[in-house]
Protein backbone atom coordinates (compact mmCIF):
# COMPACT_ATOMS: atom_id res chain seq x y z
CA UNK A 1 0.00 0.00 0.00
CA UNK A 2 1.00 3.62 -0.79
CA UNK A 3 0.13 6.57 1.41
CA UNK A 4 0.88 10.17 -0.09
CA UNK A 5 2.16 12.60 2.62
CA UNK A 6 -0.86 14.15 3.13
CA UNK A 7 -2.44 10.97 4.35
CA UNK A 8 0.12 10.23 6.57
CA UNK A 9 0.31 13.56 7.89
CA UNK A 10 -3.73 12.59 8.67
CA UNK A 11 -2.90 9.36 10.15
CA UNK A 12 -0.21 10.61 12.06
CA UNK A 13 -2.40 12.98 13.73
CA UNK A 14 -5.21 11.18 14.36
CA UNK A 15 -3.25 8.32 16.02
CA UNK A 16 -1.33 11.33 18.36
CA UNK A 17 -4.82 12.29 19.22
CA UNK A 18 -6.08 8.64 19.77
CA UNK A 19 -2.89 8.28 22.07
CA UNK A 20 -1.91 11.08 23.78
CA UNK A 21 -2.55 10.98 26.93
CA UNK A 22 -5.57 13.36 28.52
CA UNK A 23 -4.83 16.90 28.17
CA UNK A 24 -3.88 18.15 31.23
CA UNK A 25 -5.02 21.45 32.52
CA UNK A 26 -2.00 22.21 35.04
CA UNK A 27 -3.34 23.66 37.56
CA UNK A 28 -2.06 27.06 39.18
CA UNK A 29 -2.35 28.40 43.02
CA UNK A 30 -4.36 31.69 41.65
CA UNK A 31 -6.64 28.12 40.83
CA UNK A 32 -6.67 26.69 43.77
CA UNK A 33 -7.07 29.14 46.23
CA UNK A 34 -10.85 28.87 46.74
CA UNK A 35 -10.50 24.81 46.87
CA UNK A 36 -10.76 22.49 50.16
CA UNK A 37 -8.39 19.66 50.45
CA UNK A 38 -9.29 16.09 51.77
CA UNK A 39 -6.32 14.54 53.36
CA UNK A 40 -6.32 10.60 52.60
CA UNK A 41 -4.08 7.50 53.03
CA UNK A 42 -4.46 5.72 50.19
CA UNK A 43 -4.13 2.29 52.00
CA UNK A 44 -6.17 3.01 54.77
CA UNK A 45 -9.49 5.14 53.05
CA UNK A 46 -11.56 2.34 50.83
CA UNK A 47 -10.71 -0.90 49.85
CA UNK A 48 -11.48 -2.32 46.71
CA UNK A 49 -15.16 -2.97 46.01
CA UNK A 50 -15.85 -6.73 46.06
CA UNK A 51 -12.80 -7.66 47.52
CA UNK A 52 -12.80 -6.07 50.73
CA UNK A 53 -11.48 -7.54 54.22
CA UNK A 54 -13.07 -5.27 56.66
CA UNK A 55 -11.60 -7.09 59.56
CA UNK A 56 -8.54 -6.05 58.59
CA UNK A 57 -7.20 -3.36 60.61
CA UNK A 58 -10.51 -2.89 62.13
CA UNK A 59 -8.72 -2.91 65.39
CA UNK A 60 -6.51 0.28 65.22
CA UNK A 61 -4.28 -0.54 68.21
CA UNK A 62 -3.25 -3.75 66.69
CA UNK A 63 0.01 -2.14 66.39
CA UNK A 64 2.12 -4.99 63.99
CA UNK A 65 -0.85 -5.03 61.81
CA UNK A 66 -1.44 -1.24 61.00
CA UNK A 67 2.33 -1.40 60.53
CA UNK A 68 1.40 -3.43 57.14
CA UNK A 69 -0.54 -3.02 54.43
CA UNK A 70 -4.32 -2.94 55.62
CA UNK A 71 -5.67 -3.22 51.53
CA UNK A 72 -7.05 0.59 50.58
CA UNK A 73 -6.71 0.89 46.59
CA UNK A 74 -7.25 3.35 43.96
CA UNK A 75 -10.28 1.81 42.94
CA UNK A 76 -11.59 1.79 46.73
CA UNK A 77 -11.03 5.57 46.62
CA UNK A 78 -13.28 5.55 43.06
CA UNK A 79 -15.67 4.16 45.06
CA UNK A 80 -16.23 6.85 47.71
CA UNK A 81 -15.57 9.55 46.12
CA UNK A 82 -19.15 10.39 47.10
CA UNK A 83 -18.24 10.53 50.30
CA UNK A 84 -15.78 13.14 49.95
CA UNK A 85 -18.18 15.04 47.53
CA UNK A 86 -21.10 14.91 50.13
CA UNK A 87 -18.83 16.64 52.57
CA UNK A 88 -18.52 19.69 49.93
CA UNK A 89 -14.42 18.95 49.38
CA UNK A 90 -13.42 19.59 45.69
CA UNK A 91 -9.80 18.18 45.82
CA UNK A 92 -8.01 15.54 47.48
CA UNK A 93 -4.71 14.76 48.30
CA UNK A 94 -3.40 11.21 48.23
CA UNK A 95 -0.60 9.35 49.59
CA UNK A 96 2.42 8.98 47.35
CA UNK A 97 1.68 6.66 44.60
CA UNK A 98 5.16 5.00 43.65
CA UNK A 99 6.48 1.83 44.38
CA UNK A 100 7.94 0.93 47.28
CA UNK A 101 10.51 -1.34 49.14
CA UNK A 102 8.95 -4.04 50.74
CA UNK A 103 11.47 -5.27 52.89
CA UNK A 104 10.32 -5.77 56.47
CA UNK A 105 11.71 -3.01 59.11
CA UNK A 106 11.13 -3.04 63.10
CA UNK A 107 8.73 0.02 61.88
CA UNK A 108 6.89 -2.19 59.21
CA UNK A 109 6.79 -1.71 55.91
CA UNK A 110 6.10 1.51 53.12
CA UNK A 111 2.24 1.10 53.18
CA UNK A 112 2.19 5.37 53.68
CA UNK A 113 4.20 5.79 50.63
CA UNK A 114 7.26 7.46 51.73
CA UNK A 115 9.46 4.29 51.10
CA UNK A 116 10.53 4.47 47.35
CA UNK A 117 12.22 1.51 45.63
CA UNK A 118 11.42 2.57 42.17
CA UNK A 119 9.61 6.03 41.62
CA UNK A 120 8.85 5.24 37.48
CA UNK A 121 6.71 2.00 38.63
CA UNK A 122 2.96 2.80 40.86
CA UNK A 123 3.00 0.51 43.81
CA UNK A 124 0.95 -2.50 43.13
CA UNK A 125 -0.40 -2.88 46.51
CA UNK A 126 -2.57 0.50 45.21
CA UNK A 127 -3.82 -1.03 41.77
CA UNK A 128 -2.34 -0.43 38.36
CA UNK A 129 -1.01 2.57 36.11
CA UNK A 130 -4.56 2.40 34.36
CA UNK A 131 -6.31 2.16 37.81
CA UNK A 132 -4.50 5.49 38.96
CA UNK A 133 -5.53 7.26 36.03
CA UNK A 134 -9.28 6.10 36.51
CA UNK A 135 -8.96 7.57 39.98
CA UNK A 136 -7.95 10.54 38.77
CA UNK A 137 -10.54 11.10 35.64
CA UNK A 138 -13.25 10.08 38.06
CA UNK A 139 -12.12 12.78 40.59
CA UNK A 140 -12.27 15.34 37.99
CA UNK A 141 -15.77 13.93 36.27
CA UNK A 142 -17.02 15.24 40.17
CA UNK A 143 -14.86 18.32 39.96
CA UNK A 144 -12.55 16.99 42.44
CA UNK A 145 -8.73 17.80 42.28
CA UNK A 146 -5.85 15.50 43.06
CA UNK A 147 -2.86 16.74 44.78
CA UNK A 148 -0.09 13.55 44.53
CA UNK A 149 2.01 13.52 47.37
CA UNK A 150 5.80 13.30 46.50
CA UNK A 151 9.55 12.67 47.93
CA UNK A 152 12.69 13.35 46.16
CA UNK A 153 14.45 13.15 49.32
CA UNK A 154 15.48 9.64 50.21
CA UNK A 155 14.67 6.08 48.88
CA UNK A 156 12.80 3.18 51.08
CA UNK A 157 14.84 1.73 54.19
CA UNK A 158 16.01 -2.00 54.22
CA UNK A 159 16.96 -2.93 58.03
CA UNK A 160 20.04 -3.29 59.65
CA UNK A 161 22.16 -2.93 56.10
CA UNK A 162 24.62 -0.17 55.89
CA UNK A 163 23.68 2.34 53.10
CA UNK A 164 25.72 3.25 50.32
CA UNK A 165 27.29 0.52 49.11
CA UNK A 166 26.76 -1.51 45.50
CA UNK A 167 24.65 -4.26 47.04
CA UNK A 168 22.62 -1.81 48.74
CA UNK A 169 21.86 0.59 46.54
CA UNK A 170 21.19 -2.06 43.18
CA UNK A 171 17.81 -2.38 44.64
CA UNK A 172 16.74 0.78 43.70
CA UNK A 173 15.58 2.55 40.78
CA UNK A 174 16.69 4.70 38.87
CA UNK A 175 18.92 5.57 42.04
CA UNK A 176 21.30 2.15 42.17
CA UNK A 177 24.92 3.79 42.46
CA UNK A 178 26.64 4.36 45.54
CA UNK A 179 27.59 8.08 44.34
CA UNK A 180 23.76 8.84 44.23
CA UNK A 181 23.42 8.91 47.42
CA UNK A 182 25.16 11.16 50.30
CA UNK A 183 27.85 9.65 52.73
CA UNK A 184 26.11 8.33 55.66
CA UNK A 185 24.75 9.62 58.90
CA UNK A 186 21.82 10.24 60.51
CA UNK A 187 20.53 13.52 61.29
CA UNK A 188 21.75 14.81 64.42
CA UNK A 189 21.18 18.22 64.72
CA UNK A 190 17.80 20.20 63.13
CA UNK A 191 19.34 23.68 64.34
CA UNK A 192 21.90 22.91 62.20
CA UNK A 193 20.88 22.94 58.25
CA UNK A 194 23.53 21.66 56.59
CA UNK A 195 23.66 18.76 58.86
CA UNK A 196 19.39 18.36 58.34
CA UNK A 197 19.96 18.17 54.45
CA UNK A 198 22.72 16.03 53.50
CA UNK A 199 22.57 13.33 56.49
CA UNK A 200 19.58 10.98 56.60
CA UNK A 201 15.82 10.84 58.59
CA UNK A 202 15.30 7.41 60.33
CA UNK A 203 16.21 5.35 62.43
CA UNK A 204 19.98 3.97 63.53
CA UNK A 205 18.74 0.80 62.24
CA UNK A 206 15.78 1.85 59.28
CA UNK A 207 17.71 4.80 57.76
CA UNK A 208 16.06 6.49 54.87
CA UNK A 209 19.23 6.08 52.19
CA UNK A 210 19.32 10.52 51.69
CA UNK A 211 19.79 11.17 47.78
CA UNK A 212 22.57 13.09 46.83
CA UNK A 213 20.60 16.07 45.21
CA UNK A 214 23.29 17.96 44.03
CA UNK A 215 24.35 15.03 42.11
CA UNK A 216 23.51 16.30 38.32
CA UNK A 217 21.89 13.05 37.23
CA UNK A 218 19.92 12.87 40.12
CA UNK A 219 18.75 16.34 39.50
CA UNK A 220 17.73 16.25 36.16
CA UNK A 221 16.41 12.34 36.59
CA UNK A 222 14.12 14.02 39.46
CA UNK A 223 13.25 17.23 37.31
CA UNK A 224 11.96 14.45 34.03
CA UNK A 225 10.57 12.59 36.81
CA UNK A 226 7.76 14.87 38.33
CA UNK A 227 7.29 16.23 35.04
CA UNK A 228 6.21 12.95 33.87
CA UNK A 229 4.58 11.99 36.68
CA UNK A 230 2.05 15.01 36.77
CA UNK A 231 1.81 14.49 32.62
CA UNK A 232 1.07 11.22 32.95
CA UNK A 233 -1.36 10.77 35.33
CA UNK A 234 -2.85 14.63 35.25
CA UNK A 235 -2.67 15.32 38.53
CA UNK A 236 -3.76 18.93 40.02
CA UNK A 237 -1.33 19.72 42.07
CA UNK A 238 1.85 18.25 44.21
CA UNK A 239 2.73 18.34 48.20
CA UNK A 240 6.31 17.78 48.56
CA UNK A 241 7.42 15.73 51.04
CA UNK A 242 10.56 16.16 53.56
CA UNK A 243 10.94 19.64 51.57
CA UNK A 244 13.06 21.05 54.58
CA UNK A 245 15.88 18.08 53.85
CA UNK A 246 16.47 19.04 50.32
CA UNK A 247 18.58 22.67 49.51
CA UNK A 248 16.07 25.43 48.73
CA UNK A 249 17.27 26.18 45.28
CA UNK A 250 16.50 22.42 43.79
CA UNK A 251 13.04 23.12 44.38
CA UNK A 252 12.76 26.04 41.60
CA UNK A 253 13.10 23.72 39.08
CA UNK A 254 11.50 20.93 40.35
CA UNK A 255 7.96 23.01 40.98
CA UNK A 256 8.72 24.36 37.68
CA UNK A 257 9.40 21.06 36.21
CA UNK A 258 5.60 19.85 37.35
CA UNK A 259 3.67 22.78 36.43
CA UNK A 260 0.98 22.45 38.88
CA UNK A 261 0.56 23.99 42.09
CA UNK A 262 3.32 22.96 45.19
CA UNK A 263 2.91 22.60 48.53
CA UNK A 264 5.72 21.92 51.00
CA UNK A 265 5.90 20.19 53.68
CA UNK A 266 8.12 22.30 56.58
CA UNK A 267 7.17 20.78 59.47
CA UNK A 268 8.37 23.86 62.01
CA UNK A 269 7.07 26.71 64.02
CA UNK A 270 9.37 29.62 62.67
CA UNK A 271 7.52 31.74 60.02
CA UNK A 272 10.81 32.91 58.94
CA UNK A 273 12.30 30.04 58.50
CA UNK A 274 8.93 28.19 56.59
CA UNK A 275 8.33 31.08 54.80
CA UNK A 276 11.56 31.53 53.33
CA UNK A 277 10.42 28.43 51.37
CA UNK A 278 7.94 29.96 49.47
CA UNK A 279 10.72 31.55 47.27
CA UNK A 280 10.65 28.27 46.13
CA UNK A 281 7.41 26.67 45.73
CA UNK A 282 4.19 28.14 45.81
CA UNK A 283 2.88 26.95 49.49
CA UNK A 284 3.87 25.43 51.86
CA UNK A 285 1.97 23.49 54.76
CA UNK A 286 1.22 25.92 57.64
CA UNK A 287 2.99 24.53 60.02
CA UNK A 288 3.97 27.80 61.87
CA UNK A 289 -0.63 28.76 62.26
CA UNK A 290 -0.93 24.87 63.30
CA UNK A 291 1.49 24.55 66.02
CA UNK A 292 -0.24 27.55 67.14
CA UNK A 293 -3.61 27.01 66.77
CA UNK A 294 -3.84 23.26 68.16
CA UNK A 295 -2.40 24.67 71.34
CA UNK A 296 -4.97 27.99 71.11
CA UNK A 297 -7.83 25.81 70.52
CA UNK A 298 -7.48 22.49 72.68
CA UNK A 299 -6.33 24.43 75.99
CA UNK A 300 -8.77 26.73 77.50
CA UNK A 301 -5.89 28.24 79.48
CA UNK A 302 -3.99 29.53 76.56
CA UNK A 303 -3.73 32.98 75.39
CA UNK A 304 -6.01 33.88 72.63
CA UNK A 305 -3.29 37.09 71.46
CA UNK A 306 -0.51 34.09 70.46
CA UNK A 307 -2.94 34.30 67.29
CA UNK A 308 -2.66 37.73 66.71
CA UNK A 309 1.10 37.44 66.85
CA UNK A 310 1.49 34.33 64.72
CA UNK A 311 -1.17 35.82 61.94
CA UNK A 312 1.01 38.94 62.16
CA UNK A 313 4.65 36.86 61.74
CA UNK A 314 3.01 35.02 59.28
CA UNK A 315 1.98 37.82 56.95
CA UNK A 316 5.51 39.40 57.45
CA UNK A 317 7.41 36.20 56.59
CA UNK A 318 5.49 34.23 53.39
CA UNK A 319 4.98 35.85 50.24
CA UNK A 320 1.69 34.74 50.18
CA UNK A 321 -0.38 33.38 53.44
CA UNK A 322 -3.75 33.01 51.58
CA UNK A 323 -2.18 29.81 50.06
CA UNK A 324 -1.11 27.95 52.80
CA UNK A 325 -2.21 24.48 53.62
CA UNK A 326 -4.20 24.79 56.86
CA UNK A 327 -4.88 22.12 59.03
CA UNK A 328 -6.06 20.91 62.25
CA UNK A 329 -4.88 17.49 62.07
CA UNK A 330 -2.41 14.73 59.73
CA UNK A 331 -0.80 11.74 59.59
CA UNK A 332 2.06 13.17 61.55
CA UNK A 333 0.92 15.18 64.32
CA UNK A 334 -1.17 14.31 67.63
CA UNK A 335 -4.81 13.84 66.60
CA UNK A 336 -7.02 16.84 67.78
CA UNK A 337 -9.43 14.72 69.48
CA UNK A 338 -6.63 12.84 71.49
CA UNK A 339 -5.62 16.40 72.98
CA UNK A 340 -9.08 16.83 74.42
CA UNK A 341 -12.13 15.35 74.13
CA UNK A 342 -14.01 18.55 73.93
CA UNK A 343 -15.94 18.62 70.91
CA UNK A 344 -17.19 22.21 71.64
CA UNK A 345 -13.02 22.53 71.04
CA UNK A 346 -12.84 20.67 68.22
CA UNK A 347 -15.46 22.86 66.40
CA UNK A 348 -13.85 26.26 67.31
CA UNK A 349 -10.23 24.63 65.37
CA UNK A 350 -12.14 23.41 62.53
CA UNK A 351 -13.97 26.45 61.90
CA UNK A 352 -10.74 28.30 62.11
CA UNK A 353 -9.06 26.29 59.64
CA UNK A 354 -11.88 26.14 57.11
CA UNK A 355 -12.12 30.08 57.10
CA UNK A 356 -8.89 31.55 58.19
CA UNK A 357 -6.64 32.78 54.76
CA UNK A 358 -5.32 29.87 53.31
CA UNK A 359 -6.17 25.93 51.85
CA UNK A 360 -8.04 24.39 54.19
CA UNK A 361 -6.79 20.40 54.43
CA UNK A 362 -8.94 18.27 56.38
CA UNK A 363 -7.25 15.08 57.20
CA UNK A 364 -9.58 11.55 56.84
CA UNK A 365 -10.84 10.84 60.24
CA UNK A 366 -11.38 14.06 61.94
CA UNK A 367 -14.85 14.06 59.97
CA UNK A 368 -15.89 10.81 62.51
CA UNK A 369 -14.00 11.79 65.33
CA UNK A 370 -10.85 9.56 65.24
CA UNK A 371 -8.60 10.23 68.17
CA UNK A 372 -5.43 8.18 67.23
CA UNK A 373 -5.65 6.29 70.71
CA UNK A 374 -3.80 5.41 72.38
CA UNK A 375 -0.97 7.56 71.77
CA UNK A 376 -2.94 10.26 69.01
CA UNK A 377 0.54 9.99 66.98
CA UNK A 378 2.01 7.51 64.33
CA UNK A 379 0.92 4.70 63.74
CA UNK A 380 -1.90 5.14 65.64
CA UNK A 381 -3.42 8.34 63.82
CA UNK A 382 -3.66 6.69 60.27
CA UNK A 383 -6.55 4.88 61.38
CA UNK A 384 -8.55 2.73 58.60
CA UNK A 385 -11.91 4.46 57.41
CA UNK A 386 -13.48 1.17 56.99
CA UNK A 387 -15.21 0.22 60.41
CA UNK A 388 -17.21 3.64 60.88
CA UNK A 389 -19.11 2.68 57.27
CA UNK A 390 -18.61 5.96 55.99
CA UNK A 391 -21.37 7.11 57.51
CA UNK A 392 -22.45 10.80 56.50
CA UNK A 393 -24.45 11.80 60.04
CA UNK A 394 -21.62 11.84 62.12
CA UNK A 395 -22.05 15.48 63.55
CA UNK A 396 -18.64 16.90 62.52
CA UNK A 397 -19.23 15.32 59.20
CA UNK A 398 -22.56 17.84 58.87
CA UNK A 399 -20.45 20.47 60.77
CA UNK A 400 -17.62 20.19 58.08
CA UNK A 401 -20.23 20.11 55.52
CA UNK A 402 -22.30 22.65 56.27
CA UNK A 403 -18.84 25.14 56.48
CA UNK A 404 -17.93 23.26 53.14
CA UNK A 405 -21.31 24.58 51.64
CA UNK A 406 -20.91 28.01 53.02
CA UNK A 407 -17.63 28.98 51.13
CA UNK A 408 -19.64 27.99 47.78
CA UNK A 409 -21.64 30.85 48.37
CA UNK A 410 -18.86 33.60 49.51
CA UNK A 411 -17.52 35.73 46.68
CA UNK A 412 -14.14 35.16 44.73
CA UNK A 413 -13.19 38.06 46.74
CA UNK A 414 -13.33 36.01 50.31
CA UNK A 415 -10.58 33.96 48.73
CA UNK A 416 -8.58 36.78 47.88
CA UNK A 417 -8.81 38.88 50.93
CA UNK A 418 -6.81 39.16 53.83
CA UNK A 419 -8.81 38.71 57.14
CA UNK A 420 -9.28 41.81 60.00
CA UNK A 421 -9.29 40.63 63.01
CA UNK A 422 -12.41 41.53 64.46
CA UNK A 423 -11.94 41.15 68.21
CA UNK A 424 -9.36 39.40 70.83
CA UNK A 425 -8.99 38.69 74.09
CA UNK A 426 -7.73 35.75 75.92
CA UNK A 427 -10.04 33.15 74.93
CA UNK A 428 -11.87 34.87 71.82
CA UNK A 429 -10.75 34.97 68.01
CA UNK A 430 -13.05 36.88 65.64
CA UNK A 431 -12.15 38.33 62.07
CA UNK A 432 -14.24 39.68 59.00
CA UNK A 433 -13.16 38.12 55.89
CA UNK A 434 -15.64 39.54 52.91
CA UNK A 435 -18.94 40.01 54.55
CA UNK A 436 -18.39 36.96 57.01
CA UNK A 437 -17.81 37.61 60.60
CA UNK A 438 -16.21 34.38 61.85
CA UNK A 439 -15.86 34.08 66.30
CA UNK A 440 -14.23 31.33 67.43
CA UNK A 441 -13.20 30.43 71.18
CA UNK A 442 -11.48 28.17 73.34
CA UNK A 443 -14.12 28.02 76.52
CA UNK A 444 -15.06 25.01 74.86
CA UNK A 445 -18.17 23.12 76.87
CA UNK A 446 -17.77 25.52 79.33
CA UNK A 447 -20.28 28.56 78.56
CA UNK A 448 -19.35 31.56 79.14
CA UNK A 449 -22.74 33.12 78.78
CA UNK A 450 -20.79 36.86 77.74
CA UNK A 451 -22.10 39.41 76.09
CA UNK A 452 -19.85 41.24 73.33
CA UNK A 453 -20.09 44.27 71.19
CA UNK A 454 -17.99 43.73 67.74
CA UNK A 455 -17.07 46.74 65.82
CA UNK A 456 -18.70 46.39 63.08
CA UNK A 457 -16.21 48.83 60.92
CA UNK A 458 -19.12 49.87 58.36
CA UNK A 459 -18.80 46.41 57.20
CA UNK A 460 -22.87 45.72 57.27
CA UNK A 461 -25.24 48.98 57.34
CA UNK A 462 -27.47 49.59 60.37
CA UNK A 463 -30.17 46.89 60.18
CA UNK A 464 -28.82 44.27 58.41
CA UNK A 465 -29.31 40.76 60.05
CA UNK A 466 -26.54 38.33 60.19
CA UNK A 467 -27.28 34.85 60.18
CA UNK A 468 -25.20 32.21 61.84
CA UNK A 469 -24.35 29.74 59.40
CA UNK A 470 -24.00 26.84 62.27
CA UNK A 471 -26.97 28.03 64.16
CA UNK A 472 -30.16 28.76 61.24
CA UNK A 473 -32.17 30.28 64.32
CA UNK A 474 -29.47 32.30 65.71
CA UNK A 475 -29.61 35.78 64.11
CA UNK A 476 -28.05 39.39 65.15
CA UNK A 477 -28.94 42.69 63.83
CA UNK A 478 -26.46 45.36 62.93
CA UNK A 479 -27.20 48.16 65.86
CA UNK A 480 -27.13 51.76 65.23
CA UNK A 481 -23.46 52.29 65.85
CA UNK A 482 -23.25 49.91 63.25
CA UNK A 483 -21.39 47.28 65.51
CA UNK A 484 -22.39 43.76 66.23
CA UNK A 485 -23.85 42.96 69.69
CA UNK A 486 -23.16 38.92 70.33
CA UNK A 487 -23.67 36.39 72.79
CA UNK A 488 -20.81 34.48 73.12
CA UNK A 489 -21.31 30.72 74.36
CA UNK A 490 -18.01 28.90 73.42
CA UNK A 491 -19.22 27.46 70.08
CA UNK A 492 -18.09 29.22 66.88
CA UNK A 493 -20.36 31.41 64.76
CA UNK A 494 -20.52 32.30 61.30
CA UNK A 495 -22.14 35.39 60.81
CA UNK A 496 -22.96 36.40 57.38
CA UNK A 497 -25.75 39.03 56.01
CA UNK A 498 -28.79 37.04 55.06
CA UNK A 499 -29.71 38.49 51.94
CA UNK A 500 -26.40 37.02 51.03
CA UNK A 501 -27.68 34.08 51.32
CA UNK A 502 -30.35 34.23 49.43
CA UNK A 503 -31.06 30.96 46.79
CA UNK A 504 -28.05 29.81 48.96
CA UNK A 505 -30.67 26.79 50.32
CA UNK A 506 -28.10 27.70 53.27
CA UNK A 507 -30.29 27.87 56.60
CA UNK A 508 -33.32 26.99 54.02
CA UNK A 509 -33.02 30.57 52.65
C1 LIG B 1 15.21 -5.54 50.30
O1 LIG B 1 14.49 -5.78 49.12
C2 LIG B 1 15.28 -5.69 47.95
C3 LIG B 1 14.36 -5.74 46.75
O2 LIG B 1 13.46 -6.81 46.87
C4 LIG B 1 16.36 -6.77 47.98
O3 LIG B 1 17.18 -6.66 46.85
C5 LIG B 1 17.20 -6.61 49.23
O4 LIG B 1 18.12 -7.65 49.36
C6 LIG B 1 16.33 -6.55 50.48
N1 LIG B 1 17.16 -6.17 51.60
C7 LIG B 1 17.17 -6.85 52.74
C8 LIG B 1 18.06 -6.30 53.81
O5 LIG B 1 16.50 -7.83 52.93
C1 LIG C 1 21.20 0.72 37.19
O1 LIG C 1 20.04 1.11 36.50
C2 LIG C 1 20.29 1.29 35.11
C3 LIG C 1 19.02 1.88 34.52
O2 LIG C 1 17.91 1.10 34.85
C4 LIG C 1 20.66 -0.04 34.50
O3 LIG C 1 20.94 0.13 33.12
C5 LIG C 1 21.91 -0.58 35.20
O4 LIG C 1 22.20 -1.86 34.74
C6 LIG C 1 21.69 -0.60 36.69
N1 LIG C 1 22.94 -0.91 37.36
C7 LIG C 1 23.03 -1.82 38.31
C8 LIG C 1 24.37 -2.00 38.93
O5 LIG C 1 22.09 -2.51 38.68
C1 LIG D 1 3.89 36.29 45.56
O1 LIG D 1 2.49 36.18 45.61
C2 LIG D 1 1.83 36.84 44.54
C3 LIG D 1 0.35 36.75 44.80
O2 LIG D 1 -0.06 35.42 44.97
C4 LIG D 1 2.23 36.18 43.24
O3 LIG D 1 1.60 36.81 42.17
C5 LIG D 1 3.75 36.26 43.08
O4 LIG D 1 4.13 35.55 41.95
C6 LIG D 1 4.43 35.67 44.31
N1 LIG D 1 5.84 35.91 44.23
C7 LIG D 1 6.73 34.95 44.34
C8 LIG D 1 8.16 35.35 44.31
O5 LIG D 1 6.40 33.78 44.46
Amino acid sequence: MKFSTQKLFTLATLLLVITAPQFSLARTADEWRARTIYQLLTDRFAQAPGQENPQLCSNNQNEPEIRHYCGGTFSGIVSKLDYIKNMGFDAIWISPVVKQMDNETEVGVGWHGYWAQDIYQINPHFGTPDDLKNLVKAAHDKDIWVMVDVVANHMGPQEKKTPRTDDYVKAYNPFNKTDHYHVFCLISNYNDQGNVEYCSIGSADDPLPDLDTENPFVVSEYYNWISWLVKEFNFDAIRIDTARHIRQEFWDDFTKSSGVFSIGEIPDGNSGFVGSYQKHMDSTLGYPLYFKLQNLYSNPNANMYEMRDIINSNRNSFNDTRILGNFVDNHDQERFAHKTQDKVLLRNAITFVLLMDGIPIIYQGVEQDFTGAPTGNDPFNREALWPTSYSQTTPTYQFITNINAFRKVVPQSFFTSLSIEAWIDEHIYAFVKDKALIITSNYGGNNPNRDLVIQGNGVWPTGEVLVNVLKCDEKITIDGSLNVPVKIDGEPKVLYPENNLKGSRICGL
